[in-house]
């Protein structure tokens, strides 16, 4: 291999990237102040949102009632990808998440291509759902006073209007939470948790008083494909089950809690979604899901006879997406504070301030650019490719799952995957899959994407990079 395809694939040990996260710089350090009941609604939080909210009544009409395998489906695939970082974030407690498993296994320059897709994953998809979050919010508006934001203020150039200020409203209050500290935005999110999933066991309350089983029949009118493709689909709904492995560094007992947080999370969500789809397709008829969040209002409206059911589920999908707001943004900002303690971005991403002990100007600088894209910028394509960004990441994690068995077998691991390999190969396989049923335009946005990390990799990252510069330190001292 030559010095510079060996450079790319350079691996950080895990030793080291254990001695890193305990003393990444000189001065402040995170501070170590979540539990469990924390990481367990981090992981909640950044998953439970518009995938439920929205994307059900979106996907019932292409399965039928069948919908409920489907988020069953989707449930088993990323359950394979959460065994996995379950497994990993056990060993490699840290907060980069995949980014560093990937740098301890693949080597430096999967680890940026895998930083590069958690920006997709995290980040921009972070700004499309602060767009969502302003929709509700208009419609709340409606609903209560007859009154809706105009056009101009509430939607970017290129969607008809000058700059979505909801929107950017939301991305600055996350900011704010963030910058107060780790354990008041830890609290704050549980909290907003235990609302939204107070308000989907409302929801289930109500909508099963009218379940008729005849409404399940034909439970798949359009065969495996359509439950198969509303898989896909649904799939989004559990996206940022993983977000508990980016708090590492700040998890009082991280070995031990991560790998339960990602679990417990996946589990919960994965029943509550189930039990919210049967609930739905029970009470109303699939042919009537107009494919429009207005799904699950229209039921509790059309089980009541009254509109306050549907007031309290939209401030629901209120609370919920902002709550889905500030844990992806929590994340980005410390997947970003890890990259920037191994130099492949900036240092500044990796300043700790002494009083607060969070990455102020990290939050304040990720906090700046979702608005930015959030308020102004069509997001189109680039969202559509969060998916792809995730998925690909999530493969990453099962294939350095397998990696860390074969070349570390000897590290004491807090988790393990069962039924080892084939656990990791099903999850590579079914991301591999998911990927597949995705368009080929979200797949050119992605490509586009990619390319745009290569030459952000070259430009800065390889120059930056620590572990290079100890390495090169280490020839030259030789
Ligand atoms: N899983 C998240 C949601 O459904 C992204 O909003």
């Amino acid at each position: 291999m030559s010095t510079f395809t060996e450079s790319l694939f350079a691996r950080k040990s895990v030793d080291r990237i254990l001695a890193d996260s305990a003393a990444a710089h000189d001065g402040p350090q995170l501070k170590r102040s979540m539990g469990l009941g924390h990481l367990t609604a981090l992981s909640i939080g950044a998953s439970l949102g518009t995938g439920i909210f929205v994307i059900l009544g979106e996907a019932t009409p292409k399965a039928g009632p069948a919908v409920i395998v489907a988020f069953i489906l989707a449930a088993v695939t990323a359950l394979f990808s959460a065994l996995s970082y379950a497994e990993m974030a056990g060993t490699i407690p840290v907060s980069g998440s995949s980014y560093s498993y990937a740098y301890a296994t693949i080597g430096e320059f999967f680890a940026w291509i895998c930083g590069w897709c958690l920006l997709l994953e995290y980040g921009v998809s972070v700004a499309a759902v602060a767009v969502g979050w302003g929709q509700y919010i208009n419609e709340l508006l409606r609903t209560l006073f007859d009154v809706e934001l105009p056009t101009a203020i509430a939607a970017p150039p290129g969607d008809g209007g000058i700059v979505n200020i909801p929107s950017m409203v939301i991305v600055a209050l996350a900011c704010i939470v963030l910058v107060g500290g780790a354990t008041e935005s830890a609290r704050l999110n549980t909290a907003m948790v235990v609302l939204k999933v107070c308000v989907l066991v409302f929801f289930c309350a109500i909508a099963f008083t009218a379940f008729e089983s005849g409404n399940l029949s034909p439970f798949m009118p359009f065969g495996t494909h359509g439950m198969t493709a509303a898989a896909a689909m649904v799939f989004f709904s559990y996206i940022g089950f993983d977000a508990a492995s980016t708090a590492g560094n700040e998890a009082k007992n991280p070995t031990r809690d991560l790998p339960r947080a990602i679990i417990l999370s996946l589990g919960i969500i994965t029943v509550l979604y189930c039990l919210v789809a049967l609930a739905a397709v029970g009470a109303m008829p699939w042919q009537e899901f107009g494919g429009s969040e207005a799904s699950l209002a229209k039921i509790l409206t059309d089980v009541t006879g009254q509109t306050w059911p549907s007031v309290i589920l939209s401030i629901g999908a209120v609370i919920a997406i902002a709550s889905v707001v500030l844990a992806v943004m929590y994340g980005q900002s410390r997947i970003l504070y890890t990259m920037g303690s191994d130099g492949l971005v900036p240092r500044v991403f990796a300043k700790v301030n002494p009083r607060t002990f969070v990455p102020v100007r990290n939050i304040v600088i990720v906090s700046v650019v979702i608005a930015v894209l959030a308020g102004l910028v069509p997001l189109g394509e680039l969202a559509n490719a969060t998916s792809i960004g995730s998925l690909f990441a999530f493969a990453l994690v099962n294939v350095g799952v397998i990696l860390l068995r074969i070349n570390r077998p000897d590290l004491p691991r807090a988790f393990k995957t069962p039924l080892f390999p084939l656990i990791p190969v099903l999850g590579i396989g079914f991301c591999g899959y998911l990927m597949l049923q995705l368009e080929a335009r979200t797949w050119i946005a992605f490509a586009v994407w990619s390319a745009v990390g290569l030459v952000v990799y070259f430009v800065y990252g390889y120059q930056h990079s620590r572990l290079r510069q100890d390495v090169d330190l280490a020839k030259d001292a030789r």
